[in-house]
């Protein structure tokens, strides 16, 4: 989603729709504009869609001049892509204006206090909530700074929160808790953007704002305070690249910049989802237990990168939940007759929500009486319009065609699910799930530190810009992300490569190893009270036994796979069940910097739609 602002001496609104234009990169599905007109009142428009059908609305009706302003395109969390719940949000009075971006997690409890007092909403968003609220608390303080002081420090969650009041042109007040927010800098006016884009055409001096910091932005003056009101500072900083850069943020690709949103991708989908050692996930709870205590099978369809976060989902659900669980691609479960009936819940797993192929699979499911879950990226998409339940990953938008950040997101959907149906069944001890969703909520900074490792593979991935084919190997878990590694290589560098179990090794594939094939190695942590991290050490010196050069992720100190590895790439520990979400990351590099090392669109690669809407 991206957030604009601007106060100064120019028509605002030109500046909102073009800073919002430069943000189309962060996707979104609905986008809006307010302005303080020059009698002093608020104006706004909003659409559902792209940006050209707001474009065509304000054509059809324009606005007034106005030279204070904000702009917003959303990505849907709470409710969907609708008019009404696009952003500017008004006070009941119409007279101040609010965009946001993030979720306010408390947003229920603070409704529920406002709708006590006799306010009524228009819209489902958490959005509208906080500007009833700061409309509320406004008719006491008579202050747009007091009022949205008093309601910021009420909110949870992670967000960044613009606001502008009719009483008080030439001012937007800002809040950041998490979500980015920066400033620019001009002369006699200001520019407010979720990133740099927004404004860069304008000015290229720029101030980040920091983590909970509030900032009163007129067209003189840029004035910056914690959320209790003492002074603070921002970092500032000058903007290097040129408008055409800003169009992804500065990244070189949207692949680049998704794969650097991993560990957010994961702290979001969890965000709010587990609560006093449980997992929440209220719209199941509505399905009832019965609905999980009956089913006998768990089935999962999906296409592509969704297929291998399902297997990896699978492993844990079967284990946790004690229930048959299965993966299958969607396109095969469709035209094979499988037996299903009212006891088989089918779980489908699809970042777009609208992949033909994953919608049949659905659809023929219900034909026959199985109970359908939706595991989705996309609010509002039709798969799970169609389905009984979902749970929704929180990802953000992913333009990209290969698929990185929502991998994360979707295996931990499905953990999630697996630990609450594991819950609900009586599978799991207290004990047990305390220590699992403990663990759970430190992976978004693990996954920050895998990032680290960029550099390292930058250089081994132009060392190996000539490679014809390479390999991946892992077991349980880590088959799967032998099996993702495998495609993103193929689907963006364009290269051989094929993922196996490591025990099959030998049944076959390794006829393939002749002096010097890469072979990347997925190594679970020697710690882990099973047999798997010696099988593989075995694995590890059958290859290399055959000349294979050895490209090993495993436990950080994990030295028993050292004397046999040509490069090791190492991560933090973690339970088994975690460790895929680390080691996907470093495969997901070594693609994209294969790729660019050989020259290639990583975003684009041929042949390749992100979302398949044909059969
Ligand atoms: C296409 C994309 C893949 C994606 C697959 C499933 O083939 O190129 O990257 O994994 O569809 O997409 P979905 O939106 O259903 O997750």
């Amino acid at each position: 989603c991206g957030i604009v602002g601007y106060v100064g001496p120019r028509e605002s609104l030109d500046i909102l729709m073009g800073g919002l234009a430069r943000l189309e990169y962060r996707g979104y599905d609905s986008a809006g504009v307010a302005v303080i007109d020059d009698e002093g009142q608020i104006e706004t428009r909003k659409r559902a869609g792209k940006l050209k059908v707001l474009r065509e609305d304000l054509e059809r009706h324009p606005l007034s001049d106005g030279h204070t302003g904000i702009g917003h395109t959303r990505w849907a969390t709470h409710g969907g892509p609708t008019d009404a719940n696009a952003h500017p949000h008004l006070a009941d009075d119409g007279k101040l204006a609010v965009i946001h971006n993030g979720i306010i997690e408390n947003f229920a409890e603070l409704k529920a206090e406002l709708v006590e007092l006799g306010y009524t909403f228009k819209s489902e968003t958490d959005t509208e909530v906080a500007a009833v609220m700061i409309g509320h608390v406004y008719r006491e303080v008579g202050s747009l700074e007091q009022a949205f002081r008093a309601v910021v420090r009420r909110l949870d969650g992670a967000f960044t929160l613009l606001a502008v009041h009719a009483n008080e042109p030439g001012l937007v007040v800002g809040a950041r808790l998490n979500s980015p927010l920066v400033i620019g800098l001009g002369d006699g006016e200001n520019f407010l953007g979720s990133d740099v884009a927004a404004f860069v055409e304008y000015t290229p001096r720029a101030l980040a704002v920091g983590q909970e910091q509030i900032v009163l932005v007129r067209p003189d003056s840029v004035e910056i305070t914690t959320f209790d009101g003492e002074p603070a500072t921002a970092e500032a900083f000058e903007v290097s690249w040129d408008a055409s850069a800003a169009e992804k943020g500065g990244w070189p690709s949207f692949m680049a910049k998704e794969i650097d949103e991993d560990p957010e991708a994961v702290a979001n989908t969890l965000r709010g989802r587990i609560v006093e050692g449980r997992v929440a996930l209220p719209d199941l709870d509505a399905l009832g237990d019965d609905f999980f205590n009956d089913i006998h099978r768990i089935i999962i369809v999906a296409c592509g990168t969704a297929a291998y976060s399902a297997q990896v989902g699978a492993y844990a659900m079967e284990k946790w939940a004690r229930v048959p669980v299965q993966v299958e691609l969607a396109h095969e479960f469709r035209y094979r007759d499988p037996v299903l009936d009212s006891r088989t819940l089918i779980v489908s797993m699809s970042q777009s929500g609208e992949t033909m192929d994953t919608l049949m699979a659905v659809r023929y499911a219900m034909s026959r009486g199985a109970k359908t879950l939706s595991i989705c990226n996309t609010q509002g998409a039709t798969i799970p319009r169609e389905s009984d339940a979902v749970v929704y990953t929180h990802a953000g938008p992913e333009v990209a065609v290969a698929s990185t950040k929502a991998f994360l997101a979707q295996i931990t959907a499905l953990y999630l699910l697996g630990i609450y149906t594991a819950t609900v069944r009586g599978t799991m001890t207290d004990e047990r799930r305390e220590e699992l969703l403990t663990e759970f909520q430190t992976i978004p900074e693990k996954v920050r530190t895998v990032l680290g490792v960029r550099e390292r593979i930058h250089e081994l991935a132009n060392w190996m810009a000539d490679t014809r084919s390479v390999l991946y190997l892992g077991r349980n878990v880590g088959y799967p992300i032998a099996l993702e590694g495998a495609l993103k290589l193929k689907e963006i560098a364009y290269i051989h490569a094929e993922g196996f179990a490591a025990g099959e090794l030998k049944h076959g594939p390794i006829a393939l190893i002749e002096p010097g094939q890469p072979v990347f190695v997925i190594v679970p942590s020697p710690r882990h009270d099973d047999t798997l991290h010696p099988k593989i050490v075995s694995n590890i010196q059958e290859i290399r036994a055959r000349g294979a050069r050895v490209l090993a992720i495993c436990e950080v100190g994990d030295a028993a796979v050292l004397p046999y590895a040509d490069e090791v790439i190492a991560v933090p520990p973690t339970e088994p069940f975690f460790e895929p979400l680390l080691a996907v990351v470093p495969l997901q590099i070594f693609a994209i910097e294969l790729a660019t090392a050989k020259g290639l669109d990583v975003d684009q690669p041929r042949n390749l739609a992100k979302s398949v809407t044909v059969e």
